[in-house]
């Protein structure tokens, strides 16, 4: 079911970020990647554009670039002003503030704006929501997933974590997560434990990973997740 536009909080990172949260590499690049909740990220179009291949999918791509768009300004004040009461729960960047973060997501929001039309022509932005995506088996060699799994775990139950993942790494032969911790507390997700001991059993191969993005206190790992072979 896709989201009403009211609800929309729409918040997105740039290609050099997406780097940094899942250690990409050229090999990596080289595959074709799942960009699952890729919200108004700008990674798919600054990757597009160096030839890359790159499908995104999130609900939020039933809308037109000029409504989004009014959500992104809507919010906007809120969401910087947030960081701002929440401020030491982030690492900041020498000279850094919220409004110069809040400015450096907006740019990336704004590449992705404009990328939206031609990228949904070319079904580069598919509408598709987890626990069920339209791909087939191993589709992809690499999905990668940012701030939506274990972020909102509050919001976000156990069953749908271990379906979701596990629908992830039916598409791709790798599931890249980040970050594991929950948004707000910056505790390990509550469901984590039990999510990496249950695919463990169903055969599944799960790693934990250090990455050198680190904004969120604590929130510096990735999950890695292979299929069973
Ligand atoms: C905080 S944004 C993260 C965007 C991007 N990955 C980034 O890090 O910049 C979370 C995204 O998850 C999307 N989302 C929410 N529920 C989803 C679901 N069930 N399946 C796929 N995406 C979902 C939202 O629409 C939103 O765009």
């Amino acid at each position: 079911m896709v989201f009403q536009l009211e609800e929309i909080v729409p918040w997105g990172r740039s290609s050099a970020d997406y780097h940094a949260m899942f250690n990409l590499t050229d090999a990596d690049l080289a595959g074709v990647i799942l960009d699952c909740a890729g919200g108004p990220a700008s990674f798919n179009a600054e990757m597009t554009e160096q030839g890359h291949h790159i499908i995104s999918c999130d609900p939020i791509y039933y809308y037109s670039p000029a409504q989004l768009e009014q959500r992104i300004e809507a919010v906007y004040p809120i969401i910087v002003q947030g960081m701002e009461q929440a401020r030491d729960q982030f690492n900041w960047q020498p000279g850094e503030t919220p409004t110069s973060l809040g400015d450096r997501r907006l740019l990336a929001m704004q590449t992705f704006l404009e990328d939206l039309i031609p990228g949904k022509a070319a079904r580069r932005y598919q509408v598709a929501e987890l626990p069920t995506l339209p791909f087939a088996d191993q589709q992809f060699s690499l999905a990668i997933s940012s701030h939506l799994l274990f972020t909102y775990s509050e919001q976000l139950s156990l069953a749908f974590h271990q379906a979701a993942l596990v629908e992830l790494a039916r598409v791709a032969a790798e599931v890249r997560i980040f970050p594991i911790v929950e948004n707000f507390t910056g505790e390990r997700s509550r469901h984590f434990d039990t999510v990496y001991d249950s695919l463990t059993t169903q055969g599944y191969h799960l790693h934990l990973c250090p990455v050198s993005y680190h904004f969120q206190k604590g929130g510096n790992e990735m999950l890695i997740i292979q299929p069973p072979t």
